[in-house]
């Protein structure tokens, strides 16, 4: 090819994602993967069976393009019963293919070339490569260790007149950060003074151990300039259903139709019908789910830090960040490109996650979407490091 196409260009340097380049190295070495974010339990009984019969009752085209009405209605029904808010399932819910193609359409649709999109670092790598597809680069405010917290003034001097965007994910991937709302309140203030638009990303919404996820749309002034992006991969343990969807007032959700339509167009008819019955399990199901994840971030987190990583705290998702550097290991990438084929573990490298390498160095994300018994054998696996 004589000529670099635009896209190539944009996304020159970004490489392959983390993700799959650890997974691939955790297959080649049957290795326990802590890395990628997906867990090796089943879906909720009831939402499976919804599923197969979905497809048995023939529900195996198209669905249309802004979603399942049932679904839009069922997402539209838990926001108010979760967050207290109010969407229009009609004008105001749109299911994608995953909270991925969800923020790609998001970013595609209200970004234009020479535009600035703020993100928190480290940031979850999708937002990065879906700004520069759309011709913007971001503008970055770092979260700092031990609690991942962010100074006011670094954000406010991260806008320029050339801001757009505000992207921010709570509950926290990599860091298991969950917002606190004063946080959240300076990012409200900041996105309604420069007349930005937030952009939240909530897939772990429904996983926090300590403390509560507030979603920052229902706060004063964000309604109305706020897409908020969900999905159904991680609460209800189906990463490879990819259904998402995006809530934002009539005239976002326009702008973010528009593209998603020249996407997937639709996706997944019967996993959206059992999705509908998901969104529906009684209270218990989502403290079970909790409860279960809370008592396997306490077992990963102890188990890192006997093994003498430095392992933050974690309130929200199901991540654990440790610094491996006081075990006498330098460099994140190097260390967990070492692992699976040294003892048999992957994990993800933090340094991806930051604009500059250099800030997230040493740090290593383990995920805890895995039974115990996995658990316990990675950190045994851990153990025989030198
Ligand atoms: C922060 C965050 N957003 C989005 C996704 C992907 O969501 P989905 O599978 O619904 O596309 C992930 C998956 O790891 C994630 O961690």
């Amino acid at each position: 090819m004589s000529r670099t196409p635009h896209l190539t260009a944009r996304l020159q340097g970004l490489g392959t994602t983390i993700f799959t380049e650890m997974s691939q190295l955790a297959m080649a070495h049957d290795a326990v993967n802590l890395g990628q974010g997906f867990p090796d339990f089943d879906a909720p009984p009831a939402v499976a069976d919804a599923a197969v019969a979905a497809i048995r009752e023939g529900h195996n085209q198209y669905a249309p393009g802004t979603g399942l009405p049932s679904l839009r209605a069922a997402v539209a029904v838990h926001q108010r019963r979760f967050h207290g808010l109010d969407f229009d399932p009609d004008t105001e819910v749109t299911v994608t293919a995953g909270a991925t193609e969800a923020m790609c359409a998001t970013l595609q649709a209200l970004l234009d070339t020479g535009d600035e999109v703020v993100l928190f670092e480290p940031f979850y790598d999708a937002y990065r490569a879906g700004a520069r597809m759309a011709g913007a680069t971001e503008r970055v405010v770092t979260l700092r260790p031990p609690d991942f917290s962010f100074a006011a003034a670094d954000l406010e001097a991260a806008v320029t007149p050339r801001t757009r965007l505000v992207v921010l994910n709570t509950p926290h991937n990599p860091t298991g950060k969950v917002f606190t709302r004063t946080e959240l309140e300076a990012v409200a203030r900041v996105c309604v003074d420069h007349d930005l638009v937030a952009v939240t990303d909530e897939v772990y919404g429904h996983l926090v151990y300590d403390g509560e996820h507030v979603a920052l749309a229902g706060l004063p002034g964000m309604r109305e300039r706020t897409v908020t992006i969900s999905s159904a991969a991680k609460t209800f343990s189906v990463t490879g259903w990819k259904i998402g969807w995006v809530c934002a007032p009539p005239a976002l959700t326009d702008a973010v139709r528009a593209a998603k339509q020249w996407m997937t167009f639709t996706n997944g008819t019967p996993f959206q019908h059992a999705i509908v019955v998901a969104l529906g399990l009684p209270e218990e199901f989502f403290a079970e789910l909790r409860a279960g994840y809370r008592a396997r971030r306490d077992r990963l987190h102890a188990g890192l830090h006997a093994l003498g990583f430095a392992a933050f705290p974690a309130a929200g998702a199901y991540y654990v960040t440790a610094d491996v550097r006081p075990a006498g290991h330098d460099d994140d990438m190097a260390f967990c490109r070492m692992l699976p084929g040294e003892v048999g573990v992957a994990a993800v490298p933090c340094s991806a996650f930051y604009t500059d390498p250099a800030r997230g160095r040493g740090l290593v994300r383990f995920a805890f979407c895995k039974t115990d018994a996995l658990i316990d054998e990675g950190l045994t696996r851990l153990g025989r490091l030198a």
